[in-house]
């Protein structure tokens, strides 16, 4: 009889956990009808967000970039990445039109997370002094001409302010970072101080959002590239806009009759966005709640914690993981995408990835075939979501642009990409793609092309620098 009642227990268990998987699933569905709507609600926003300042949750931040790079670009110059988990220095030698990028270099550090909470001085002294370090390293070969400075890009991937090519404010902080005092002062200031600190000569010629330097990056390797979409730790977007189509710019009219947005698409928000109660609860426990909600659907630093949110749950109320709520999983942010990714990717037929990322994440050991298969399917449920909400994000751009037309010359649209998750996580990837061409109605999957940027933003960066280091002399 306990034996019988044993069963019953645990196929009740079952079809609780199926239950809760199937409503998760049917939560996070995103038929095409939807995707559209939610593309349809991003135009509105883009819309009034160029209208007037504040007039939407897009920001569409002005960039001063008016004149993408030609590829006549020549000279040295520097670029600093800071945007997600990692930042980058980068140091890169222009050819002119004829040998494009000749050279390029690059170092990369981890910023401590104890900085990323921090005060504005330490960030910014700890980012100089790594500067300092690779100019210090590379003067044993490149010595910098007497009376010239060097120049710098800085790509700054936060929403900023701009008030010129190299000035900006911090608007707030996205991402995971929360740097108090930092919020509402001018980054180059910022920067500027903290070379002179460390003793750096550098000149911060451009301040960059990584989709604008994307953008330009992007632009600079091929003239057809008019968008950039940035899919990593946060997910962003950035378009060339006319310049007669930004009310609010009043400013005088660009040569090139363009301007650069930065969308800072990560804070859109609509009714339509399929959001659950795991979701919800993210966002209130998160650094930053009500904010960045498109991001949090999407971006890489929170595709796994919605999963793990999801398999806690399963364990709490089905003993998914047997009669003990497994402690590891309580702990927010430690199941990383990359680790999902892997578990999602698992084609072997006793899925040995699942198992071991349990075991060594989690410490959950002893999980039948059949409970692996379900960690597969909420990895592949969350991830589609995120993808095919990305690729409406991307539609709804190209409505914008008039770019939503299947050409039938042949013509294509080129995105310019870049960002870990589009790099590394190919179901993602793939299910964007796909889901871009199905919004389109697109059958071939011929119309548009996402050429991936490695490093796009800080190339990019170090083009604007020596493009607007130029506009500077002339100017003097
Ligand atoms: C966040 C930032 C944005 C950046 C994006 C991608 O959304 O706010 O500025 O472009 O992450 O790094």
């Amino acid at each position: 009889a306990l034996l019988v009642r044993q069963r019953m227990k645990s196929s009740g268990r079952w079809a609780c956990a199926r239950a809760l998987v199937k409503e998760f699933e049917e939560k996070c569905g995103t038929p095409d009808a939807r995707l559209k709507q939610i593309a349809d609600a991003l135009t509105v926003e883009m819309h009034a967000g160029l209208a007037s300042e504040g007039g939407s949750k897009l920001k569409m931040l002005i960039s001063y970039v008016d004149n993408l790079p030609t590829g006549d670009e020549e000279g040295i110059f520097y670029a600093l990445d800071l945007g997600g988990t990692n930042f980058r220095v980068l140091r890169v030698e222009l050819g002119g039109r004829e040998r494009g990028v000749v050279h390029q270099e690059f170092a990369e550090a981890s910023i401590p997370p104890a900085l990323m909470s921090g005060s504005s001085d330490a960030l910014f002294d700890y980012i100089a002094e790594k500067l300092a370090a690779f100019v210090a390293d590379e003067e044993r070969i490149y010595e910098q001409p007497a009376g010239k400075e060097r120049e710098l890009g800085f790509t700054f991937s936060f929403p900023v302010m701009q008030n010129s090519i190299n000035s900006g404010t911090l608007i707030r902080w996205t991402k995971g970072f929360s740097i108090d005092d930092a919020v509402g002062q001018d980054v180059v200031v910022e920067i500027t101080k903290a070379l002179k600190r460390k003793g750096v000569d550098m000149r911060v010629a451009a301040l960059v959002n990584d989709t604008i330097g994307t953008l330009a990056g992007g632009r600079h390797s091929n003239p057809d590239v008019s968008v950039a979409v940035i899919l990593g730790t946060g997910s962003n977007a950035a378009y060339v806009e006319r310049a007669q189509a930004i009310p609010k710019w009043h400013g005088p009219l660009p040569k090139s009759g363009e301007m650069a947005i930065n969308m800072e698409w990560g804070n859109f928000r609509s009714s339509h966005l399929p959001l659950t109660e795991y979701d919800s609860a993210m966002d209130a426990e998160s650094l930053n709640p009500g904010e960045q909600i498109f991001e949090k659907l999407i971006s890489g630093m929170y595709l796994g914690e919605v999963l793990r949110r999801v398999l806690l749950r399963l364990a709490e109320e089905t003993c998914f993981f047997g009669d003990e709520v497994p402690a590891k999983l309580k702990s927010p942010f430690i199941l990383r995408t990359p680790e999902m990714s892997a578990m999602h990717h698992d084609t072997s037929a006793d899925l040995k990835v699942v198992d071991d990322k349990l075991r060594s994440i989690l410490e959950i050991s002893h999980t039948s075939l059949k409970k692996r298969r379900v960690v597969v399917e909420l990895c592949d449920i969350t991830a589609s979501r995120g993808a095919r909400l990305a690729a409406a994000g991307i539609f709804g751009v190209l409505k914008k642009t008039g770019k939503d037309v299947v050409k039938d010359n042949g013509e294509k649209t080129i995105i310019a990409m870049d960002g870990g998750l589009f790099e590394h996580y190919t179901e993602y990837r793939k299910c964007l793609e796909k889901t871009v061409f199905e919004l389109l109605g697109d059958t071939t999957g011929s119309s548009v092309v996402f050429q991936h940027y490695n490093d796009g933003s800080g190339i990019g960066a170090a083009l604007l620098a020596a493009s607007h280091s130029l506009y500077l002399e002339e100017k003097l």
